[in-house]
């Protein structure tokens, strides 16, 4: 549940209580804590899903320390500017921790200066900052997972699967001809997963041929729409779609199905993220297979950092927790692992 306005507006209330104040009070035990999240695009599907896990461990974490917990969400709607103003509004709201999932990754400065001025720390997730500027001050933090990894599994579960599956290869040519839907320009999970998959494809013995390539901004509609222009161009030269991530791998699946294309004859198909749709779409055959990012790993160890600096500030008792940085490992799923696969869950916090 996200909020648009640029004030703040309780979006979860798991209190009843407001606090003032940024950061915890030595002389007083910390009775509540205010945690202010802004996501860049509240109508992505993998980072809806992590702030409703990160909801779900908050409530519980306040069940089990008796610490009242309010989480504000906020919705950037692709703007930075409107970020940078969120920032500043959950300031004055007396937020102890903001976290940021940024809209451009490359332009973090504002909203350092201003967390640095009022003494806030910063967790930005998801959409990683380069080093230099996680750097900037101790007070920064990124939760995330290693781009090249999911892009390494993807790329195995294409080779698995031509090495496997001769009727992928339809014209026989031993050649696995493949499109690629791209998410946004600039992520670094479109850059290295790109990158990394065909590359491990080819390491897999695989031959390749890139037939074409498009960006869909991890947007299962754009996504729809692009494949019908590849479709029209290539036509059942496809052999593989590459998605940088499952939505768009499943808006490639839209279109196949609106071309009333009869199923045996698509392409294979493998994405990224193993959000629930993205699942359920591989334990029905409709995709190959795709990569779990682990969001429930991801949003309970924000909530562990967030909390941690918000009460004792012992950060270093997080054992995840590597210099400044949390990374979450991601998980293969083949269409015979899915069947079984249930997510990792929060092991450890
Ligand atoms: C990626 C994820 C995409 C999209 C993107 C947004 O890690 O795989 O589906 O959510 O983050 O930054």
């Amino acid at each position: 549940m996200i909020m648009k306005k640029r004030r703040v507006l309780a979006a979860v209330m798991l209190g009843m209580l407001l606090i003032t104040g940024c950061g915890p009070s030595k002389e007083q035990p910390v009775k509540n804590i205010k945690i202010g999240i802004s996501v860049y695009d509240q109508y992505d599907t993998f980072v809806g899903q992590m702030m409703t896990a990160f909801n779900a461990y908050a409530t519980q974490k306040q069940e089990e320390t008796g610490i009242t917990i309010n989480v504000e969400i906020y919705n950037a709607s692709g703007s930075q500017s409107t970020q940078n103003e969120q920032v500043e509004s959950m300031i004055e709201e007396g937020c102890n921790v903001i976290c940021i999932n940024l809209v451009d990754r490359t332009d973090p400065t504002t909203i350092i200066d201003t967390a640095e001025k009022n003494n806030v720390p910063v967790i930005f997730f998801n959409r990683e900052l380069v080093e230099e500027d996680l750097g900037r001050w101790d007070k920064l933090y990124y939760v995330g997972a290693e781009a090249f990894e999911s892009g390494i599994m993807e790329g195995e579960l294409a080779a698995e699967a031509f090495h496997e599956q001769e009727e992928l290869d339809k014209n026989r040519d031993g050649i696995f001809q493949y499109i690629v839907l791209e998410g946004e320009v600039g992520h670094q999970d479109s850059i290295v997963r790109t990158e990394y998959s065909v590359n491990t494809m080819i390491q897999k013995g695989v031959s390749v041929e890139k037939l074409g390539y498009a960006i869909a901004n991890w947007n299962r509609a754009q996504a729809q729409t692009k494949m019908n222009q590849m479709l029209e161009q290539y036509g059942s030269q496809i052999e593989l779609v590459l998605a940088n991530n499952d939505d768009m791998a499943l808006g490639a699946i839209d279109a196949l199905k609106a071309q009333n294309i009869p199923q045996g004859d698509w392409p294979a198909v493998v994405g990224i993220d193993g959000t629930d749709v993205g699942l359920e779409a591989v334990r029905n055959g409709e995709m190959i297979g795709t990569v779990y990012n682990d969001k429930e790993g991801q949003a309970a160890a924000m909530l562990e950092l967030a909390y941690t600096l918000s009460t004792d500030g012992a950060v270093s008792s997080i054992d995840k927790l590597n210099g400044n940085t949390i990374r979450l490992p991601y998980i293969k799923i083949s269409a015979k692992e899915a069947e079984a696969f249930t997510p990792p869950g929060a092991e450890g916090y």
